[in-house]
């Protein structure tokens, strides 16, 4: 299976609000196998379809330490959120940066599985954190633009930089 390029920011893709997923297929299928496979090789705990250019929701999560808890939603909801947590978050479409974020505690988020089933999970820490900044992603936010403009525009200048040397 082909690892999908990651779009970087700040690409104006990543801006792009994803549409709900209609019908679950072996389409869908194979790009949740796909994006899993592109989230444990960078290594990442998280990745949404739209930090691959597909604009659908869908995001992939393993933030177990094993790596072996694949959590695939399709068309996520917030059900219900409370608390306040601050929490160093990164992602991979914004390399080597990793900045504190405020997130709420406790999500409960409901989804479609692959097989197009109803389901629903309660997470607290880690995991809320990052179903948070996923479905961030679908509605075409980035988790730096949770940060103040200074240091969004440092942020830009420094992977500028990394570009060029990379380029
Ligand atoms: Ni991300």
């Amino acid at each position: 299976m082909p690892l999908l390029p990651i779009l970087r920011f700040p690409d104006p893709r990543l801006k792009t609000v994803a549409a709900p997923v209609e019908k679950i297929d072996d389409s869908i299928r194979r790009l949740a196998r796909d994006m899993a496979e592109t989230m444990y090789e960078a290594p990442g705990i998280g990745l949404a379809a739209t930090q691959v250019d597909v604009h659908l929701r869908v995001i992939v999560i393993d933030s177990s330490e094993t790596r072996d808890q694949l959590l695939v939603l399709i068309n996520p909801e917030l059900e219900a959120s409370e608390g306040v947590q601050v929490c160093e978050e990164g992602c991979l479409s914004v390399p080597g940066i990793f900045d504190k974020v405020e997130r709420a505690q406790r999500v409960v988020v409901r989804y479609l599985d692959v097989q197009g089933k109803r389901q629903t999970v309660a997470a607290e820490g880690l995991l809320a954190v990052c179903l948070q900044h996923e479905m961030d992603h679908l509605e075409g936010r980035v988790f730096v633009e949770h940060l103040s403009q200074l240091k969004q525009t440092r942020i830009k200048a420094k992977l500028a930089k990394q570009s060029r040397i990379t380029a």
